[in-house]
């Protein structure tokens, strides 16, 4: 069942009922000011970090669902309702959702009334823009009231949400013609304050949360509202909002139209007030940068030609790879809904959405390396920060803080460091940056040791450290040693915690001597030919050699120690045991090893690779993906640690964890296997599982972290939408393994791996300065292999593109076979 339809064309998901299975969302904002917000307007916006500078108020945990927003309320002659449906609730003639790119239009009619809102952030701008357009669409004159209502945060999301001995006192605002300032903490040491303004004279307007509602009520029947009149009350302590009153006369078919703003303002030090203030009582906040914010969007013409460019800026983005398959669902995930999410997660890491919080985690180290390979096409300049940046946190031994402040850009000390794959995936999203760019110059760049500006090497320090961090943490069969954990959090070989509210990966020993990865082992073969390359063209032969041996050796070590007959081992525990052995009762088999060990090339001439894959086809595929390992734990082990600590089928307990279903789709396609690897992303794409939304239950243009695996009561059921390292591995397996278009260090590799009934596809890719054309055709129904390759009607030796750079276009026609 759908719930709504893809509209490809203007790149939107038009959501057709407010009934959702679940709030369905969408992100407001480029750079700096961000919002989220759901189908029917709920959400809540914020300042470059969404706990510190939280602007409106948001209660996750909240009944009923996804209340607190940007509201708008109609009385129209005594009937009340909401053009997004919520908070009101009441019935619309007609109603629709249409979620684009950074921003979302929402529609509601009733009684021959029908209002457009449209929110977004305009680029450069630090605030939202909401333009709200009333329609009459009957014969007869209209006489409405129009409400507005945010309400604030005051500003650190959590102590907004605890500290209510401080908070109820402390709550400011001022208003000023049509405008509510919120300036909360202003008059000490915060520098900043917001605004919430309209371009109409009011009938009045409202500061004062329960002078708005009324004593016990809620957003869905504002006293204010249903009595048709604001009561300009003025918000002393409490909880500020701001809400304005319009009142609109609309003859027949007359439409008006209203544009608010919500505002982030910084003043300097000695710029915070007034200055021009003469009379007496307490000195008003300086609004200059709010009037300029106000007068660039006064008129409906300045919003138009915001909103232009935000598509245009997306244009450009979006139109770094764009493909032609045929199959349209392909086609809308690879052109519109994926490269999207990759600059969402870009943008959020795990921090704010409907699943996250905004208060909880920062930056991961190893989540932010896998989400660069998603968007460093699109915005290799701030990839290139965003490596210096997660570098940084690292420490002189090559470990790693596991998480860091985006705003501190500190590593995390609650946390610390000790999670043994992180150190590796630096070398992953280093080299895939330096492919997509050619900037090999960055790891020149002197970069911190633990944020420490008189401690600092090159960042190709920082990687060798990274590859002998691995080397140097063995266990007892020449394995990496876990950790803390590796790529799944929740497998914690070192902890043992029996009491409950422990974190499971920083109590007890957390490190150990013995517990050994094989994760860690494949991801290392994956990483070290990009070290050992890194070396060479450093000049470094003797490293690359030494590298090289290292590499040899690990490999060795994973055939030898690391293989359990007919698949990959998971790991050895504290005490020596296997783990994802057969011998084991349950989670005998785990996705995450069949997976890197292959995407590696291990046992790839000597079978193991094949028989691997066709271990996961027989015991962890089903036909909502493949789950995580299996059977389920079906109750805790102190000595797994968290991943037994969920339900069966739940998150790491053998659910879907799609983030890893693509490394199987990866290393389906390094055995050549394009119709299998095909299948594998049909099963958890979001736009293939549109049809069974109700099934789904998130929204069917973005991927979920998890679905629920076959052991879970819900089985299909997705959680945890939009802020995944999902997103950017599903990305890499279609355009890269699937579609075959990858860079590399001098030139683009085209190399599909693709189902052989596909007479081929063609795409456009921008690359080092160039633009290609690629035309792929499959005349004789081949899964991989390139027959020839002829560039600007040329033929070239091999399958990478030559490098151009002239801002040219160039035809490339690929013949498989
Ligand atoms: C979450 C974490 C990620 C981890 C994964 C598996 O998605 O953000 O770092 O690898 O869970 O535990
Ligand atoms: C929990 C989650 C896991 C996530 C981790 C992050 O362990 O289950 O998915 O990676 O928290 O700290």
């Amino acid at each position: 069942m759908k719930f709504g339809y893809f509209d490809d064309l203007q790149r939107e998901y038009v959501i057709t009922t407010p009934r959702t299975p679940y709030p369905w969302i969408n992100y407001l904002g480029s750079q700096d000011f961000f919002g989220l917000i759901s189908n029917t307007a709920g959400g809540y916006s914020f300042y470059q970090d969404a706990r510190l500078r939280r602007l409106t108020r948001y209660r996750y945990n909240n009944v009923p669902l996804d209340d607190g927003g940007r509201y708008f309320y109609v009385n129209d002659g005594g009937d009340c309702w909401s053009p997004s449906f919520k908070p009101m609730n009441k019935e619309l003639s007609h109603y629709e959702c249409r979620h684009g790119l950074g921003y979302s239009k929402i529609q509601g009619a009733r009684g021959g009334l029908q209002v457009q809102q449209l929110f977004f952030v305009p680029l450069f701008f630090t605030g939202e823009v909401t333009q709200v357009k009333l329609k009459n669409e009957t014969d007869q004159p209209k006489s409405i009231s129009l409400f507005s209502c945010v309400e604030f945060c005051l500003w650190d999301a959590h102590d907004d949400m605890t500290n209510f001995q401080r908070n109820l006192s402390i709550g400011e605002v001022e208003v000023e013609g049509s405008a509510i300032y919120h300036k909360t903490e202003y008059r000490e040491r915060r520098n900043h304050y917001a605004f919430f303004s309209v371009n109409s004279e009011l009938a009045g307007y409202d500061t004062d949360r329960e002078s708005f509602l009324g004593m016990y009520n809620g957003f869905e029947g504002p006293e204010v509202v249903l009595q048709g009149v604001a009561t300009n009350s003025m918000a002393s302590g409490w909880s500020p909002i701001a809400s304005q009153h319009i009142k609109v006369e609309l003859g027949p078919g007359e439409e008006k139209s209203y544009i608010f703003i919500l505002g982030y303002v910084e003043n300097a030090k000695d710029e915070k007030w007034d200055r021009t203030f003469q009379a007496t009582g307490p000195v008003p906040i300086n609004k200059t940068k709010a009037y300029k914010m106000m007068a660039e969007f006064a008129t409906d013409a300045q919003v138009e030609e915001a909103w232009t460019k935000l598509q245009l800026h997306w244009d450009r983005l979006l139109g770094k790879f764009q493909i032609q398959t045929g199959d349209e669902k392909l086609d809308r995930m690879v052109n519109i809904w994926n490269p999207y999410q990759c600059m969402v997660t870009f943008n959020m890491s795990r921090s704010a959405s409907y699943f996250e919080s905004g208060i909880g985690r920062g930056m991961g180290f190893r989540d932010s390396n896998q989400d660069l390979l998603g968007f460093v096409h699109q915005v290799p300049a701030r990839a290139r920060q965003r490596i210096l940046d997660i570098a940084s946190t690292q420490f002189e031994d090559g470990s790693a803080y596991h998480q860091y402040q985006p705003l501190t850009k500190k590593g995390n000390n609650a946390i610390g460091s000790g999670f043994n794959d992180d150190p590796l995936w630096l070398i992953v999203g280093t080299a895939a940056y330096i492919k997509e760019s050619g900037d090999f110059g960055i790891l020149d760049e002197e970069v911190p040791f633990d944020s420490d500006p008189n401690n600092t090497a090159s960042l190709f320090e920082h990687l060798r450290r990274s590859f002998y961090h691995v080397i140097k943490h063995r266990g007892p069969h020449g394995l990496p040693l876990i950790g803390r954990a590796d790529w799944n959090d929740c497998l914690n070989l070192n902890c043992f915690s029996e009491e409950p509210g422990e974190s499971f990966q920083t109590s007890g020993p957390s490190e150990g001597a013995v517990a050994e990865s094989v994760f860690i082992a494949g991801l290392f073969v994956y990483a070290a030919p990009d070290f050992i390359e890194l070396c060479r063209r450093r000049n470094l032969p003797q490293e690359a050699n030494a590298a090289q041996s290292h590499l040899e050796t690990m490999i060795e070590t994973v055939l030898d120690h690391g293989y359990d007959g007919k698949w990959f081992l998971r790991a050895y525990d504290a005490t020596g045991q296997k783990i994802g052995s057969k011998e084991c009762t349950e989670g005998k088999i785990y996705i995450e090893p069949q997976g890197f060990c292959v995407m590696a090339g291990i046992g790839l001439e000597t079978g193991e690779a094949r028989e691997a894959l066709d271990s996961v086809a027989a015991h962890l595929e089903t036909e909502h993906g493949i789950v995580l390992h299996t059977p389920a734990y079906s109750r805790y082990y102190p000595e797994l640690g968290e991943i037994s600590s969920y339900p069966p089928g739940y998150k790491e307990n053998g659910g879907i964890f799609c983030h890893n279903n693509p490394w199987v789709m990866l290393a389906e396609t390094v055995l050549g296997r394009g119709e299998r690897a095909f299948e594998l992303y049909r099963k958890i794409c979001p736009a293939y599982r549109e049809d069974i939304s109700e099934l789904h239950r998130l929204e069917p243009y973005v991927y979920a972290q998890m679905i629920a695996g076959r052991d879970a009561p819900h089985f299909g059921q997705a959680k945890n939408s939009w802020l995944t390292g999902t997103a950017a591995w599903n990305y890499v397996a279609i355009s890269q393994g699937i579609l075959g278009v990858r860079p590399d260090y001098d030139g683009l590799i085209i190399d599909p791996c693709i189902p052989p009934a596909w007479s081929g596809y063609t795409a456009e890719r921008e690359f080092r300065g160039a633009r290609y054309h690629i035309r792929v055709t499959n005349p004789n129904q081949v899964s991989k292999g390139v027959e020839r390759i002829l560039v600007d009607g040329k033929e070239i030796v091999g399958n990478k593109l030559p490098l151009f750079s002239d801002g040219g276009t160039h035809e490339v026609h690929v013949v498989m076979g």
